[in-house]
């Protein structure tokens, strides 16, 4: 059952036509389902429900404030990486005790108001950074509890600008270099060592990786405990992958089964961080086509969403479902679907088998709820798209859209 599907030749978000929304609130549009968001953080989190686990929704995914205030409704952690996201998901109304913080470059300020609002942990990936969080603790007069990123150098096969786990990424500590910081972390005074921490990529779409990784993090763990150390979190990060195109990633069902399996027998809460596979397939992208033009070896659809509203195609070389919003029977043709941005980049689609598409039609990307709007930018001094949350018959302005104004409002300094 989908939530984005075709009743009567034309696109529906839940039980609203995609057309009427944009009658309403225009294009380029991100229109986001309230059902899917519940459905994939529901089917997430029991997966786990056999072991002591905490799912802490990736906030860098989809970091909309009615998203997070939904995902925390449900009982949702989060896992934050910046002073920002930890505004967000405060704002939200996430339980701080729910809260874990990663990122290879946490500033002073962001540490403490991290230690202020009593998060459950701090993801640890350099001696520096440990250092840093153990001063700022006894300024504040706190204990910092935190975790250490191991970096267990597993090939998560994915692509290169989203895999973390190798020895050349710059993510997380080397098993000896963490071994080395987890004796300081306990001699710190201000810190505690409660949690062991790793996060090996993003849309991986096999078990096997992560299973590499809970293996190497296990023998780590043994060591800890030799050393003294009471560790009582495992974070095994995010990662699963889901189907933009043909992909076969394994179902949450699958993935909760066999992690729940290798952990049944150790006295360890498991924490989980998944952003794309709970918001990825709950968000699409409605765009209209502007023009049509035609080279001699290219057909161009020029659309009015671009790499500032969806960058993941320009950046990743990324595949987005796209569909006209109302199903046409014109004939096939091969096109690119490109934006109005003054790159040859920009682009949504290259070489795309899809009916004939003339000005003015819709087009939904599909697949855009995880890093779509939370990569965008004003690049070319656009305004960014409205974010919008369907529930059932309802619909939410989530964010409203840009004006001029937002453009320009920060920048009265020479005036
Ligand atoms: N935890 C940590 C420490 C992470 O760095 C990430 C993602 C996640 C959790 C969530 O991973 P997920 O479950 O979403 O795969 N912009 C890229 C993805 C970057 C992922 C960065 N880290 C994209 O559009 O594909």
């Amino acid at each position: 059952m989908h939530y984005f599907e075709y009743k009567n030749g034309q696109l529906y978000a839940e039980e609203i036509p995609v057309a009427d929304l944009v009658r309403e609130y225009d294009t380029p549009l991100y229109i986001y389902s309230a059902k899917t968001f519940r459905r994939h953080f529901q089917a997430f989190d029991s997966a786990f429900e056999g072991i002591n686990h905490l799912t802490c929704y990736s906030v860098k995914a989809n970091s909309n404030l009615c998203i997070l205030k939904l995902l925390a409704e449900m009982g949702a952690g989060m896992d934050i990486v910046s002073g920002g996201e930890l505004f967000r998901a405060l704002r939200a109304g996430v339980d701080p005790q729910k809260i874990v913080y990663s990122g290879v470059g946490k500033r002073a300020h962001e540490i403490q108001e991290a230690l202020m609002a009593d998060i459950l942990m701090f993801n640890v990936e350099s001696q520096q950074e440990l250092l840093k969080i153990n001063q700022v603790a006894q300024d504040l007069d706190k204990t910092a509890r935190i975790s250490l990123r191991i970096n267990p150098d597993v090939d998560p096969q994915t692509h290169p600008y989203i895999s973390t786990g190798l020895k050349k990424n710059k993510f997380g500590l080397a098993m000896d270099q963490a071994l080395e910081t987890y004796k300081l972390a306990k001699e710190l005074s201000n810190i505690e060592p409660i949690g062991i921490d790793c996060h090996i990529g993003s849309q991986l779409t096999s078990i096997d990786p992560f299973l590499d990784a809970l293996t190497k993090v296990l023998n780590f763990y043994e060591k800890l405990k030799d050393m003294g150390l009471d560790i009582k979190y495992l974070d095994l990060g995010g990662g699963l992958g889901i189907t933009y195109k043909e992909e076969e990633p394994p179902h949450p069902a699958e993935f909760g089964r066999a992690l729940s399996e290798r952990l049944k027998d150790y006295d360890l809460k498991l924490i989980l961080e998944p952003g794309r596979v709970i918001a990825g397939n709950a968000g699409i992208l409605v765009t209209r086509a502007l023009y049509t033009k035609k080279t001699e070896i290219k057909n161009f659809v020029i659309v009015d969403a671009a790499m500032n509203d969806l960058v993941r195609p320009s950046l990743y070389g990324s595949f987005h479902r796209i569909a006209p919003v109302i199903q046409t029977d014109r004939p096939m043709q091969k096109v690119d679907i490109v934006g109005p941005i003054c790159e040859s980049g920009d682009f949504l689609a290259q070489d795309r088998e899809l009916p004939e598409i003339k000005p003015d039609e819709l087009l939904a990307v599909f697949s855009a709820g995880a890093y779509g709007f939370t990569m965008a930018s004003q690049y070319n001094s656009r305004t960014r798209a409205a974010e919008i949350l369907v529930d059932g018959e309802e619909v939410t302005v989530a964010r409203r859209r840009e004006v001029y104004f937002d453009l320009v409002a920060l920048e009265d300094g020479c005036f």
